[in-house]
């Protein structure tokens, strides 16, 4: 009969302690679990990116991980990128961390989505050093714009044109081009595409004032030649020439000689090296 009391006994306290050992074990799986069965977050540019100041990247990876391996550490978020932050509703944050199976900040307890953003601040984006201009008269410098409401990073454009170059290819640009700094320290166009540095074409031509001289064109009869204004138009790499609908036509008012190969040059008119006055016409 001993024995048998004993043996009740013995039972009733192994069921205590399995269940004190069962709630032990399920507040440790919450703690433990809540915290570290985070899913990957959602990226998304739109309400996380800071207006100004910022490049963010959707490509730019965010990494979790639980610091410790034995201990009872939560899930973080981070990214990838050493020089990246994660920018959550326009806010930056080192690191997200995982509670009760959600992403939350210290300003935020659930966390939705976010991005990864680098700073592309006035300096992050190198510029052509003075010397280079002094070496390269054709090209003038790209002036750095601060970002504004259309920009949230540092841009610039070139209204006549850019050299953008990298450190093994140079690649010209056609005039308008506008280029913004990016996260990785490169200038980037419109379509994404990343150089270290750019360089503006010298400025623009002005069409030349249309010239009509009695002695050569209309109000004599017979009239030597019938007079129109030539065209200006867009040569290769954005190079400006001078063109008219008949060949040979291109002349000088002043002498009625041909204009030979007109193109636009430093926001000069030449013909074979020679600047060209603005008094031109086209004869046919
Ligand atoms: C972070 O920025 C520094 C310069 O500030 C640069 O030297 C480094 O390569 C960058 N790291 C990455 C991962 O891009
Ligand atoms: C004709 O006139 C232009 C400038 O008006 C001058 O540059 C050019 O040398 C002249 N040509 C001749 C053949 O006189």
């Amino acid at each position: 009969r001993i024995l048998l009391a004993l043996s009740v006994f013995v039972s009733l306290a192994n069921a205590q302690c399995t269940e004190r050992e069962l709630d032990r074990e399920r507040a440790e799986d919450w703690k433990i679990h809540g915290c570290r069965s985070c899913k990957s977050m959602q990226v998304e540019f739109e309400g996380n990116c800071p207006q100004r100041g910022y490049d963010c990247d959707e490509a730019l990876e965010m990494r979790t991980n639980v610091l410790g391996t034995d201990s009872c550490e939560c899930s973080q978020l981070r990214c990838k990128d050493g020089n990246a932050s994660l920018a959550i509703g326009g806010e930056l944050f080192i690191r997200a961390t995982c509670v009760d199976k959600e992403w939350s900040t210290l300003t935020k307890t659930v966390v939705e989505s976010g991005i990864c953003a680098r700073k592309c601040d006035k300096g992050i984006c190198r510029t052509h050093p003075d010397d280079y201009f002094n070496n390269n008269p054709i090209y003038i410098p790209f002036v750095v714009n601060p970002p504004d409401l259309e920009h949230s990073c540092p841009w610039g454009t070139c209204s006549s044109g850019a050299i953008a170059s990298d450190s093994t290819w140079e690649l010209t640009y056609s005039r308008g081009v506008e280029f913004s700094c990016a996260g990785d320290r490169r200038w980037q166009d419109t379509n994404g595409n990343r150089y270290d540095l750019i360089a503006c074409m010298q400025k623009e031509c002005e069409p030349l004032v249309f010239d009509e001289p009695a002695t050569f064109c209309g109000d004599f009869i017979p009239a030597k030649h019938t007079c129109y204004k030539p065209q200006y138009v867009d040569g290769d790499s954005g190079v400006k020439t001078m063109t008219c609908d008949h060949s040979n036509a291109l002349r000088y008012s002043s002498n009625d000689t041909v204009v030979a190969l007109p193109i636009c040059s430093h926001g000069q008119w030449t013909s074979n090296g020679d600047e060209i006055d603005d008094d031109t016409k086209g004869i046919p």
